[in-house]
């Protein structure tokens, strides 16, 4: 008998509809969109306007798409996996709350934080649920309204980050196609560089935290810029070499959106031209857990059933990480 590998057998992508581009972030803070171009890649991202509005009812949006795409109903959904760093509240699960939205009455889900490399660690959980046989219709979502958690007073963190969210769906594949590899790391000591310093239990929301901006992304942008640079080119190049890739094999490299010059070095080290990178940063920026899938999204009239495609991301924690699949339509 085949081997089961679980494969991705649709995928779709929300983005909000407000464009904020270099230009208006000029009128906010000091900063230039020359600068920002040139450092980063980006030149707009979208932000989810909108009173009660939060990452679910993104997912909302690119599930219902999905479902319609594949032609299936919410009710054939067995799990979902919610990768965010921004669910709409920090408890219940925006699995939940998105399984109750959507109408996913017989699936059971939870969120998975990894905050930049949360989509690649929920693919790499998810599959296990098919490969086993546990479950037949997985939803891995990839999102964030990274707008609610940014200091628009900082330039160094509010000209990189977008919201948007993407889904996929796994299905059993006995074909050769899908997950073949994953490569997952964390490494916690890393965790002062990037993080969000109150509004957990070591720092509960207090007036005080308020008022030193303590709810924020807190970001030492050299230092990440640093690991994420060198870890995620390594992960991919070590993904390649434990099974044998050469760059020829690869179709396409799908890289975390957080700078187009991590993005560079990335396909560099992996010896694959722009050609063969998936890149929307100009477009969205970093939407922390959806960027992968979003780009899936937007390339996947371009896929082919059998195409190489290796995805890599890094993210605060740190975290980092890269997997191997084959396009499975
Ligand atoms: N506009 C204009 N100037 C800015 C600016 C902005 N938006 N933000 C920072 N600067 C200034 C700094 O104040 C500094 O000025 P100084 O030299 O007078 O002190 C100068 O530009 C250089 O700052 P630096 O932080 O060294 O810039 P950088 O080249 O490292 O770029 C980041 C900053 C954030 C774009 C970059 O560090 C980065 O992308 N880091 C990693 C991001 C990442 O991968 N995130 C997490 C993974 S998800």
């Amino acid at each position: 008998m085949s081997k089961v590998q679980a494969a991705i057998t649709a995928v779709n992508g929300y983005v909000p509809e407000y464009v904020l581009t270099n230009k208006e972030l000029e009128s906010i803070v000091e900063t230039t969109d020359e600068w920002i171009t040139s450092r980063t890649g980006i030149k707009e991202r979208r932000i989810l306007k909108g009173e009660g509005l939060g990452t679910s009812d993104m997912a909302v949006h690119a599930v219902n798409g999905l479902l319609k795409k594949r032609g299936i109903s919410a009710e054939d959904i067995e799990l979902i996996i919610f990768c965010t760093t921004t669910p709409d509240m920090q408890f219940p699960a925006s699995a939940n709350i998105l399984a109750d939205k959507i109408g996913a009455v017989n699936a059971w889900g939870y969120d998975l934080q990894a905050a930049c490399s949360g989509f690649i660690f929920g693919l790499a959980t998810a599959s296990q649920f098919i490969e086993t046989g546990k479950h037949k219709n997985v939803l891995v979502i990839g999102g964030d309204k990274m707008s609610s958690i940014i200091n628009y007073e900082d330039r160094t963190t509010c000209i990189i980050f977008g919201d948007g969210c993407g889904a996929v769906l796994l299905e059993a594949n006995e074909e050769g196609n899908g997950i073949i590899d994953s490569l997952l790391h964390t490494d916690g000591s890393g965790r002062n560089h990037l993080n969000m310093k109150a509004g957990g239990s070591v720092n509960p929301a207090s007036h005080e935290t308020i008022d030193n901006h303590e709810h924020f992304v807190h970001q030492e942008g050299q230092a990440v810029f640093k690991f994420a640079v060198t870890n995620m080119a390594n992960v991919a190049a070590e993904i390649m070499e434990r099974n044998q890739l050469s760059s020829d094999d690869i179709t396409w490299l799908v890289p975390h959106q957080a700078n187009k010059r991590i993005i560079d070095a990335t396909a560099n080290r992996m010896g694959i031209g722009t050609e063969k990178v998936m890149i929307n940063i100009e477009k969205y920026g970093n939407t922390t857990n959806g960027t992968i899938p979003l780009c899936l999204w937007e390339w996947e009239s371009q896929l082919k059933k059998g195409d190489t495609l290796i995805l890599a991301a890094f993210g605060g924690g740190f975290t980092w990480g890269s997997i191997y699949l084959k396009w499975a339509y």
